[in-house]
């Protein structure tokens, strides 16, 4: 079975002129990394919030581990954890107090809970931070702990959105470390980027997108192999999606 599977997903919204997914189908098999790739604008953190439940697709499928997107999310949530783009951590809490209290609404024992949170803590290296407030974090803190919160009920799935986006190389280190070590456990990891040589360092597969449609999947050093003129990832990138840049306004 797959661990996730998109087909022929169509998503436009509201006010835009062409579509966010116009077509879209990829598979990705348990127990592996794999990397959603694609320029800014194609589609990537849409499809992740299509397989959360956090927006609805005009036509197509999203099925986790059997299970439908659109109607056994209750279900789902138990098996997945999702990293947003976007830091989801209360700025005037501590770690502890935003970890303990998204446990909670996950209803995890509190012994148990606890447990967990001083191991991940320790793990990402914040163990000694743990009773700072967020806001006194720094950028990579933030994106450390903001990685704990979603890993508390050891989810089989972990989707990550531009988890090592804007973080310093000691942070990113740790991270693709972690996604290494979670995926030996027999987890399932989804992770978006738009940094080739980190994809290409850390993917079993890679799934390219480009506006909105499937482009060509694979594992790197295949890829690499079949698309003439390629010594790295980038190169497969840059053949498959062109060079023209994509200057897509972020709402960060
Ligand atoms: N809430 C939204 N409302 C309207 N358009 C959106 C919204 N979110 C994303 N888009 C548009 O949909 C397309 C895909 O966006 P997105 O999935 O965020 O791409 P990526 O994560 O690959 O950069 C882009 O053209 C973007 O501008
Ligand atoms: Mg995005």
């Amino acid at each position: 079975m797959f661990a996730i599977e998109i087909r022929d997903i169509h998503k436009k919204y509201k006010g835009a002129i062409t579509p966010a997914l116009d077509g879209f189908s990829f598979f990705v098999l348990p127990k592996k990394i794999v990397g959603l790739l694609g320029p800014n604008g194609a589609g990537k953190t849409t499809t992740i919030n299509i397989l959360c439940g956090l927006v609805k697709p005009d036509s197509g499928t999203a099925i986790i581990s059997g299970m439908d997107c659109m109607k056994e999310m209750d279900s789902i949530r138990r098996f997945i954890g999702l990293v947003p783009q976007q830091i989801a951590l209360f700025e005037s809490l501590t770690a502890n107090e935003n970890l303990l209290y998204i446990g909670r609404l996950y209803g995890l024992e509190s012994n148990m809970l606890a447990n967990r949170i001083r191991y991940l803590l320790e793990r990402f290296g914040l163990d000694k931070h743990a009773d700072k407030r967020i806001k006194a974090y720094s950028g990579g803190m933030k994106r450390r702990a903001n990685i704990i919160a979603s890993l508390l009920h050891e989810p089989d799935l972990l989707v990550l959105d531009e988890p090592t986006a804007g973080v310093d190389v000691q942070s990113r280190a740790m991270i693709l470390e972690f996604m290494k070590e979670y995926k030996n456990q027999g987890k399932t990891i989804l992770y978006t980027s738009h940094l080739m040589d980190e994809a290409e360092q850390v993917c079993d597969d890679v799934v390219i997108v480009d506006e909105g449609k499937f482009v060509i999947n694979g594992a790197p050093k295949d890829l690499i192999k079949s698309t003439t003129n390629c010594k790295r990832l980038e190169d497969v990138f840059l053949h498959y999606t062109g060079r023209v840049v994509r200057d897509t306004p972020t709402d960060e």
